[in-house]
């Protein structure tokens, strides 16, 4: 995923750079297939995983790694009548699908070791964390296996913005989001509006045109139809909200800020936060965490795992593969297996022995991995919604290292609650993660108390995690550049001799779990093609 976009905006993929992508690695007919897969609808590529019709003829598959990838794999295999088993370094699957709630324990690699002391029934999703609805794939397992969703609310316009790096009145204060959107959109309708109706826009619009054009402004600006002047709306938001009998009256209407003063702000910047491919203002997230995918996967191939064992070496015959491996209690083996599908982040399987062609592990190295980390800090009222009304949704800013606050989607009215304390990518992590956890938590605290003056005083624990510091991943995703998707993607997608890659990393749906399951989709379709063939 290219990140240049920051947190907020979870980058950006667009529908072009996505098909030029597809044109890039398997010519313009993929792409227009694609483009016909996706439809109207731009839903991810592959919507069902590939009917592997044919005899499985008693073939072993060894899978690396119980992510969502390997798992995938695991499930559709084992039903098609492969013989799979998956060895899991961590002691739990998932991957990237986890959860951290109590009890959880992490040591990074500072060695920072962390457990997590959330009370019971809190939690934070410090991988994945949500799903758009055009992730048919990730959705397909999550009804399969009966994981029940809830909404994830991406955009609030009750949720504050707050730029301190701004200019002008606005500048450094909590303003609510809607109040923002409803100013920059009323003022540039005014604006457009009033130069179409004088004839400047003439070039542009037939007399026709130009007046569905200025109704249009009008409708969009929710400005007066009279004299075409942008004044406040009431969606802004109430002084004195309406309610029953005389008083207060019907309500008081929040004055507009001035043009200038929202320009100069900055915070207009969030407004197409939301209007991208990968991020829609609802999104969906399982109830009670993310991990509930995972869990639901375990249950269907959790027997086919070897947990806590890592890999050591790969070596390919003509024949087959053998891995060797090293367990918790230090004992070692060694698996072999008719073909391997390799889930491990390319950042980790770069230093495993692995014998693949000079070309494939050249390319191996065309990709780099995003510092990402994020921070859940338990509070012990929900002052948020109880105080300001703000019922989930982030509160984008620029205060360095902070990134995304973001509140939960999930347990609404309730007494406490665990909120996103920052999500940061590349430097910013990197900076933040090299801190203690205690000063991470420390550091979330006073960039939160900067919007919310109740922050601190309710803050009672937290718990971060930085990917790139996890050792069995070492990097949020995988980050391609031009260069990298061109000339090593391709060659990585397609099998060396026996072993097949899978995960998030060879997909164009880079850092969400829908990557990975559709490449594990790719791969095992033509492990099976072949199988067929022998
Ligand atoms: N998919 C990741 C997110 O939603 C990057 O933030």
């Amino acid at each position: 995923m290219n990140t240049t976009a920051g947190p907020a905006t979870g980058g950006v993929l667009t529908r072009r750079r996505f098909f030029e992508g597809l044109a890039a690695v398997g010519g313009i007919s993929l792409a227009l297939s694609g483009m016909d897969a996706l439809g109207f609808g731009m839903a991810s590529a592959t919507e069902l995983p590939p009917t592997l019709t044919g005899d499985a003829k008693g073939t072993r598959i060894l899978i690396l790694g119980a992510g969502l990838a390997g798992m995938t794999a695991a499930y559709e295999l084992s039903k098609a009548g492969y013989q799979v088993q998956i060895l899991e370094a961590r002691s739990f699957a998932g991957g990237r699908c986890q959860t951290s709630r109590k009890g959880f324990e992490h040591t990074d690699l500072l060695g920072n070791k962390q457990t997590c002391e959330f009370d019971d029934g809190l939690y934070i999703n410090h991988g994945a964390w949500r799903i758009p609805y055009h992730h048919r794939s990730t959705l397909h397992y999550t009804k399969l296996f009966g994981v029940l969703l809830e909404s994830f609310v991406n955009d609030n316009d009750a949720a504050y913005v707050f730029f301190e790096k701004g200019e002008g009145p606005l500048k450094g204060k909590p303003i609510r989001k809607g109040e923002i959107a409803a100013d920059a959109r009323g003022y540039a309708a005014e604006l457009i509006a009033k130069a179409a109706s004088k004839g400047e826009l003439d070039a542009a619009l037939t007399p026709a045109d130009r007046e569905k054009f200025v109704a249009y402004m009008i409708n969009e600006g929710r400005l007066s139809p009279k004299d075409l002047a942008y004044t406040g709306t009431e969606g802004r938001g109430f002084s004195v909200h309406p309610g029953a009998g005389t008083s207060p009256g019907p309500g008081k209407e929040l004055p507009p800020f001035a043009f200038k003063d929202v320009l100069d702000s900055g915070a207009w910047r969030v407004l197409s936060s939301v209007t991208g491919y990968e991020q829609q203002r609802t999104m969906l997230q399982p109830i009670g965490g993310m991990d509930q995918i995972a869990k639901g996967f375990e249950k269907q191939v959790g027997a086919m795992i070897r947990y806590s064992t890592v890999v050591e070496k790969i070596k390919q015959t003509d024949k087959g593969v053998k891995v060797a491996f090293k367990e918790a209690s230090g004992k070692t083996g060694e698996i072999e297996a008719d073909y391997c599908i390799c889930t491990i982040p390319l950042s980790v399987l770069k230093q495993i022995d692995l014998d693949a062609s000079a070309p494939f592990k050249a390319a191996m190295a065309g990709v780099s991995y995003a510092p990402v980390n994020k921070i859940g800090l338990q509070m012990k009222t929900r002052f948020w919604e109880d105080k300001h009304h703000i019922y989930g949704g982030h509160i984008y800013n620029d205060i360095p290292g902070i990134g995304t606050i973001t509140l939960p989607s999930t347990g609404w009215q309730s007494q406490k609650g665990v909120l996103l304390g920052f999500y940061n990518f590349g430097g910013q992590a990197a900076r933040i993660s090299a801190m203690k956890p205690a000063e991470r938590a420390a550091f979330a605290v006073a960039g939160g108390q900067k919007v919310f003056p109740e922050y601190a005083e309710n803050f009672e624990n937290a718990f971060s995690f930085c990917w790139h510091l996890a050792e069995f991943n070492l990097g949020g995703w995988a980050e391609w550049g031009e260069d990298g998707r061109r000339d090593a993607y391709p060659l990585l997608c397609e099998p060396d001799g026996r072993l097949y890659l899978a995960g998030e990393h060879l997909s164009y749906l880079g850092g969400w779990q829908a990557g990975a399951i559709e490449s594990a989709w790719q791969q095992i379709a033509k492990i099976h093609a072949r199988v067929q063939q022998v």
